[in-house]
């Protein structure tokens, strides 16, 4: 079992997506001594942005000109392959204005390419990246998980949308939401994410909260 561990966040040592991530994947190995894990920090090496060069490149399955769009449609590939690779995914993605980071949207940008992970048919699109299992490790500072709120999501939904569209089906979501209302608002939301991840790998459990397609 091949587990690629992400993280996306920030803040370093206080961030609490990777506190969240690391967790996930000790509990992981910890009932899977078979488990391969193989890490990648996008606030580190971070993903290139889609540039005029890279997207004609991807389209038109072309070589780039430049010296700097030949490295960018390289690391591109490597992400690409990387995540081919993968039988699971834990991904560290914080909320960031409603949003995911930068780094973690370049990173699906890298991977959103026709013929690789989707494809069009005249009934719509076809996912060609399925059968994998997706573990997103959620943090946020405000509480999206009411009816009242869960239409602002653009992070965990977003997350789900554009891997269901690449073929994927399981999705778990270890969630800490609200650490920015006090400690015992963050507390209890750790604690929580960690009951989560507690359940995540019991044998009868295929998957905390599937995502219907
Ligand atoms: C740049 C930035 C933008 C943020 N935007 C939001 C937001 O839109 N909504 C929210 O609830 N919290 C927001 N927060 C708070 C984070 O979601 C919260 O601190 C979370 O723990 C971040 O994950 P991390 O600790 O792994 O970095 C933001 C934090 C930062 C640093």
């Amino acid at each position: 079992m091949n587990v690629l561990h992400l993280d996306s966040s920030l803040t370093g040592a206080a961030s609490v997506s990777r506190l969240l991530s690391r967790e996930t994947v000790d509990a992981w190995r910890a009932t899977d001594p078979a488990v391969r894990v193989t890490y990648r920090d996008l606030a580190v090496t971070v993903p290139p942005q889609l540039t005029p060069e890279t997207v004609a490149a991807l389209r038109l399955r072309s070589e780039p000109a430049s010296a700097q769009g030949k490295a960018e449609l390289l690391h591109i590939n490597t992400l690409l392959d990387e995540f081919l690779a993968a039988d699971a995914i834990v991904i560290g993605a914080p909320m960031y204005n409603f949003g995911v980071p930068t780094q973690l949207k370049a990173w699906i940008d890298a991977l959103a390419q026709a013929g690789r992970t989707f494809e069009y048919t005249p009934q719509g699109p076809r996912g060609l990246a399925g059968g994998k299992r997706v573990v997103i490790a959620s943090s946020r500072g405000n509480i999206y998980s009411t009816p009242q709120m869960q239409d602002k999501d653009f992070q965990e939904r977003y997350l789900v949308a554009a891997l269901q569209f690449m073929g994927i089906t399981q999705f778990d979501v270890v969630r800490a939401e609200g650490v920015n209302r006090g400690p015992e608002v963050c507390d209890a939301a750790l604690a929580s994410a960690r009951a989560a991840i507690a359940q995540l790998f019991t044998a009868q459990n295929t998957a905390h909260e599937t995502v219907a397609t």
